[in-house]
């Protein structure tokens, strides 16, 4: 795992704007694997302005979403459909046909999906995805206990989940109890994979997810099984990690042979 440790959120956001300009210039077409939540959105920013400075273009970039809330409509304020659109989409030249956010509010969940994965692997796979964390370690809404090889599904919340993003809600009790997300083997298929964690009340998931064992009950820590992750942090998320040190030299060497 690569693990970089940055001065703050600004300086994640600016990183992980760089990874994707870096993918996306490399190959036009590339599938990208978007999050939603509050982390990614610095880098969402970072992304339009680099797209209105003309280092970034979509147009031929297809991206799927992780995951969505169970009976949210596209246009509930609090869906991440919409929190796409107002993020990211409605600033960028992408076409809307290119991008794919999983229906949550479907009669035939199933048949979504299906649908779903094979939409994945006809586009050929995702080239880069991005992922945050939440504070019990899971990636997507793939909660404790979940399966390392588990496919989209429907999973339900667990009240701490439930309990971080109530904030964005009214209250607790308008929180949905389940959502539809991508499988932890699903991500595991990404070619590269970048997680993105700031602030203190991340620390522990971070520390379980690069140096603690590989457990369904931190699914982050399946991430240890992928060739191609790199965990991008602020100096409060990476404070309960063990190697800093390590993991800074490793940073130095990388910069000493001129990689991105
Ligand atoms: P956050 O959520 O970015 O809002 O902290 C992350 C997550 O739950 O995956």
């Amino acid at each position: 795992m690569r693990v970089v440790i940055l001065e703050n959120a600004e300086a994640v956001a600016e990183f992980a704007a760089l990874q994707f300009i870096h993918q996306v210039s490399g190959k036009p077409d590339s599938v990208l694997g978007l999050a939603t939540g509050s982390t990614p959105l610095g880098t969402y920013g970072k992304l339009i302005k680099a797209h209105r400075e003309g280092r970034i273009s979509f147009r031929r970039v297809c991206t799927f979403n992780l995951d969505e809330y169970l009976g949210l409509s596209p246009d509930h304020s609090q869906s991440y459909h919409r929190f796409m659109r107002e993020s990211l989409f409605d600033h960028i030249d992408i076409s809307s046909g290119n991008t794919h956010v999983p229906r949550g509010d479907v009669n035939d969940i199933e048949k979504e999906i299906e649908e779903y994965e094979r939409a994945i692997e006809a586009a050929g796979g995702i080239d880069l995805q991005l992922l945050g964390i939440g504070t019990d370690g899971h990636i997507a809404f793939n909660e404790p206990g979940s399966s390392l090889a588990s496919r989209t599904r429907v999973k339900t919340l667990t009240r701490r989940t439930r309990e971080d993003n109530a904030r964005f809600f009214g209250s607790l009790d308008e929180v949905p109890k389940m959502a539809l997300t991508m499988g932890i083997g699903t991500i595991l298929e990404s070619r590269s994979i970048l997680l993105l964690a700031c602030g203190e009340g991340k620390a522990d998931a971070i520390q379980k997810t690069v140096e603690g064992p590989i457990t369904s009950l931190v699914p982050g820590s399946a991430l240890q099984l992928h060739s191609r992750v790199t965990i991008a942090v602020d100096i409060k998320a990476a404070s309960k990690l063990s190697q800093l040190e390590y993991y800074a030299d490793c940073e130095r060497n990388r910069t000493e042979l001129g990689k991105v």
